[in-house]
């Protein structure tokens, strides 16, 4: 259970989110990662009345927490996941949006929550998907996978050094006994593995399954796709992430989209094959203070990229 006075999540990052997201308080804004609406409440607080700003959440859980936010006039929520933007927007009737915030992972109030599975620190059922709806939990992956696919799955989205001897431990102790909570596992990984250091030794095998369960790179990778369709010109996308590989993932999709372009000024069309449409706004990417990480730890690994749209695309590659 939830001690009842602990806040859904403390959000992070929320001053510089604001401030690089909000450029018209008339704007049209997506939280596509609306959980208890933390900044989702910062952002409308810098819109004017005709501003509009649209919640998305895959977790149902999120958007009722999250639903008094629905009375104010400017406000829709609404279930989907945030690799579907394209289609959402579309179907909200907005087409581009001035300003789009991903604040990636899970919440306080997921990882709090044993009963849904996502931490070693509370015992739970192995289930880890934010979406209810969505047809595998982390123990129909932990007690079917082959032992070399688990071992990929634990060194590709967990990066863990020691893959192979977390998957072996798994697969003995699943022949005993399938897994079925999270105390289970976390202690097969904790006694394969040991204790080294601070962290604990299952931290990267519930990241990894966690990744996998909610196919959590696949859903980043459309989005970053659909960028050029739902980016206004002039809008701006800003993206907090907590682990390397979907941080490389947004610094490389932003990176690529940005003009490399060496035709002379006076060109009306790019020739030279190097076109782009977004200008990157944090050359170097956004961290939280040390003050912010003492008051709130989950900020500690907190990264943050934001971009804008050119506002005319320079020549083939562009959209407008
Ligand atoms: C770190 S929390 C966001 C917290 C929020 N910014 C706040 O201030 O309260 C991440 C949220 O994103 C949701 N989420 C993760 N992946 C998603 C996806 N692909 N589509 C939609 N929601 C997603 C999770 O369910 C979770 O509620």
């Amino acid at each position: 259970m939830t001690p009842p006075d602990r806040p859904y999540h403390v959000p992070v990052l929320a001053r510089e989110v604001v401030d690089l997201l909000v450029t018209d308080p008339n704007g049209r804004y997506v939280d596509g990662t609306l959980g208890g609406g933390g900044h989702a409440r910062r952002i409308l607080e810098r819109l004017g009345p005709a501003g509009a700003l649209l919640g998305i959440d895959r977790d149902p859980g999120a958007l009722a927490a999250a639903a008094d936010l629905a009375q104010d006039p400017r406000v829709r929520l609404r279930p989907g996941n945030f690799g579907d933007l394209a289609e959402l927007l579309t179907d909200e009737g907005w087409g581009q949006a001035t300003g789009i915030l991903l604040d990636l992972g899970v919440s306080s109030r997921q990882l709090d929550e044993g009963g849904r599975g996502f931490s070693f620190r509370r015992d739970g059922p192995l289930d880890m998907r934010m979406d209810p709806g969505l047809p595998v939990t982390a123990a129909d992956l932990v007690n079917t996978l082959p032992e070399a696919e688990l071992a990929r799955l634990f060194r590709e989205y967990g990066e863990e050094p020691r893959a192979r001897r977390a998957a072996r431990a798994v697969v003995a102790a699943r022949r005993r006994k399938p897994f079925s909570t999270t105390g289970e596992l976390a202690e097969v990984v904790e006694r394969a593995l040991g204790r080294r250091g601070p962290k604990h030794p299952a931290t990267r095998v519930f990241q990894a399954l966690r990744i996998a369960v909610n196919r959590e790179l696949e859903a980043l990778d459309r989005f970053l796709a659909a960028l050029p369709e739902v980016m206004a010109p002039g809008g701006r996308v800003v993206v907090i992430s907590y682990h390397s590989l979907e941080d490389r993932r947004v610094k490389q999709a932003l990176r690529n989209a940005e003009p490399r372009c060496r035709c002379p000024v006076e060109a009306l069309r790019c020739t030279c094959g190097r076109p782009g449409w977004l200008r990157v706004l944090t050359r170097r990417v956004v961290r939280p203070s040390d003050d912010e990480k003492a008051r709130n730890p989950r900020a500690r690994s907190a990264r943050l990229r934001a971009a804008e749209r050119l506002v005319q695309d320079r020549g083939q590659g562009g959209q407008s």
